[in-house]
């Protein structure tokens, strides 16, 4: 397996088996930076969002890396303002224009509850996916997806749905591996992307897994990274470190034994767990 090996959604798009995340990635040089440095080291699938605040540098990164467009897998998500049918259009099309793309691969609903419509957030979803459904017609999403979701809300979501999400974006990492959930989005065919993989850097503190990688003579990372895919996850591991980078998409001259991996397993709850979407201040 390679960066540039894919797993194939329920659309049979291809999609790169590790994704390079951009969450919490400040704006301009930064974020330029680190996507650059991502499509140097072989990444070829980016994942940002509204929210990120960072899709024009990634844009501009995409379009200097003069890397052809159809080689590359480009992700972002509709924020929680712009839950609706006629905001959920005007959001893609900002996002594009931002991006500097004519189409993104992937689509996601980045989160299913959001505060400010929690008495009709059904509808709202609903609206959105409607929107979504024809983007993807349209051919200005190669797949549609959501972010966050739980079983009840993807059980709502299928009321009124012609087409299934391919993907679900989910925190998932040693600490929580959100079961109930994965075991729902498997039986749909729904894909889990991993984001947080590293527990934002809390899998770090760990010395059970420092262990494991001392022995396999491979970094923290690059161990969880292996554990997650794995588990069948699509991890999105963010850095803003070229060296690290490169580190977390080296992922593929080893193998984890049952028992390294009992011991990754056993890490549940050490750095808590997702939020709850029905309770987000936001
Ligand atoms: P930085 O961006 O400063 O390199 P997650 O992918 O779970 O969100 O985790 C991201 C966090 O983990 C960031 O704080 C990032 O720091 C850190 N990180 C990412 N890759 C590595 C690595 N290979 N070694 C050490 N820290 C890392």
């Amino acid at each position: 397996m390679t960066l540039t090996d894919t797993f194939t959604l329920a659309n049979d798009v291809k999609i790169p088996v590790v994704g390079f995340g951009t969450w919490q990635t400040p704006d301009g040089d930064v974020a330029y930076q680190a996507t650059l440095d991502a499509l140097n080291a072989g990444y070829r699938h980016i994942d940002t969002a509204a929210f990120y605040g960072n899709e024009e540098s990634v844009g501009r990164a995409i379009a200097d890396s003069g890397i052809a467009r159809n080689e590359l897998f480009v992700t972002t998500k509709l924020w929680n303002a712009d839950h609706g049918y006629a905001q959920a259009q005007a959001a893609l099309a900002l996002s594009l224009q931002k991006l500097g793309l004519d189409y993104v691969d992937l689509y996601l609903i980045h989160w299913p509850n959001p505060v400010a419509f929690r008495n009709e957030w059904q509808q709202r979803n609903a609206d959105t996916w409607r929107a979504m459904e024809e983007a993807y017609n349209d051919g200005k999403a190669r797949a549609i997806g959501v972010s966050n979701f739980q079983v009840h809300h993807l059980e709502e979501l299928f009321k009124t749905a012609t087409i299934k999400p391919m993907v679900n974006q989910l925190f998932l990492n040693p600490s929580d591996t959100e079961d109930e959930v994965v075991a729902f989005d498997n039986a749909h065919n729904i894909l889990n992307e991993a984001y947080s993989p590293l527990g934002t850097g809390a899998i770090f503190d760990l010395p059970e897994v420092q262990a494991v990688a001392d022995r396999l003579n491979k970094t923290v990372a690059q161990v969880v990274l292996r554990w997650s895919l794995d588990k069948g996850f699509l991890p999105l591991p963010k850095s803003t470190h070229t060296e690290r980078i490169i580190e977390n998409g080296q992922l593929f001259d080893f193998e984890l034994s049952a028992e390294d991996t009992a011991v990754i397993d056993g890490l549940h709850g050490k750095f808590g767990f997702h939020k709850e979407a029905d309770q987000v201040e936001f």
